[in-house]
């Protein structure tokens, strides 16, 4: 555990643990992926300090509506949040990002103890953690470089007692296949303890025109989010992709419910990654992620299936996307 003292003037961390995951995940996954018959690449590798960067521009793009959607609707709620989470609240963030929501969230609670952000891109985590230390001198703000898809012990964190709020805004749920959405849940349920609650958005399922426009903005930045993944190939593990050879192609997939995004092949071509070869068909694609669409019901039965009980739902209120407020089930 690295402690950083409080400096004159500038407020520091409480603490910031650095769990980030062995370099060597990122090497075995992309080789992995690609050597399946439908090439593929975990779309966490998205998140390096540059992919997080471009995703903040996606998020400032007019055709995604999740951001502002979801930061106009925790506005709204703010009340009810506050009556929710009680006074003394310890605020934990799995995939923290830029921290623009959880300030809402923060400044919506009465009085919150504490804060933990925790986030797989550990520059972007700690300043963005610092800054919120800085808003918030009276909290205990720290601040965890891990991927939240591995476990973690939470009683290795100096956390203040208090009840314990998770925040997993963003629909980021909705990036895993259903079946790991269920084993995250139930790895989120496993943090709360009786009267603790999970709060997680949920974007909800609409027209298709809407959905793909989101994930193919005109002015390209999901394009250079796709991008960024080819460029780090290249760089950290001596890839050999030509961007000019592909192209980002993103659709709706009514039967899975869920938004599918690829990088296509637009020649046949050869390249190696860290000295192994593959091929890529003229067509053949890269799959890069998925985004999940839910409905009130389809999101509620999901949590129920990993042990969460469905409190509360709020929706925007033209119906865009939702923020549920889950408990342990199975407890008063
Ligand atoms: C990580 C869930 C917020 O799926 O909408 C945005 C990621 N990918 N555009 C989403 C993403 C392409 C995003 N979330």
């Amino acid at each position: 555990m690295t402690v950083t003292p409080r400096s004159a003037g500038a407020p520091a961390l409480a603490f910031f643990k650095d769990l980030r995951p062995p370099a060597g995940d990122f090497r075995t996954d992309v080789l992995e992926g690609l050597a399946k018959p439908q090439k593929a690449i975990p779309p966490k590798y998205f998140y390096d300090a540059e992919g997080s960067r471009i995703f903040d521009r996606i998020t400032r793009a007019p055709e995604y509506y999740l951001t502002r959607t979801e930061l106009t609707l925790l506005d709204r709620i703010g009340p009810e949040l506050r009556a929710l989470a009680g006074s003394g609240a310890v605020v934990l963030e799995p995939g923290a990002g830029s921290g623009v929501k959880v300030r809402k969230l923060i400044d919506a609670l009465e009085a919150p103890a504490a804060y933990v952000g925790m986030d797989i891109s550990g520059d972007h985590v700690k300043a963005a953690c610092a800054d919120i230390a800085s808003d918030h001198q009276d909290m205990i703000i720290g601040a965890v470089c891990h991927d939240f898809t591995r476990p973690i012990d939470l009683d290795a964190l100096p956390l203040p007692p208090g009840r314990r709020v998770v925040f997993f805004p963003g629909s980021t749920i909705g990036n895993f296949e259903l079946i790991d959405a269920r084993a995250l849940l139930q790895t989120f349920r496993d943090w709360l303890r009786p009267g603790d609650g999970l709060l997680i958005g949920a974007d909800l399922r609409k027209d298709a025109r809407v959905l793909e426009a989101a994930y193919d903005d005109a002015d390209g930045a999901t394009a250079d989010f796709n991008f960024n993944l080819v460029r780090r190939i290249n760089t950290e593990l001596d890839g050999t992709l030509d961007p000019e050879g592909l192209r980002y192609k993103a659709f709706w997939n009514p039967y899975r419910s869920r938004m599918e995004m690829y990088l296509s092949a637009v020649r046949d071509q050869r390249f190696t990654v860290s000295g192994r070869a593959f091929q890529l068909r003229e067509h053949e694609t890269i799959h890069t992620e998925n985004s999940h669409k839910f409905t009130l019901d389809t999101f509620r039965d999901l949590s129920k299936s990993a042990g969460l009980a469905p409190k509360h739902a709020f929706t925007a209120p033209d119906g865009a996307f939702s923020i549920h407020w889950l408990e342990r089930a199975g407890e008063a």
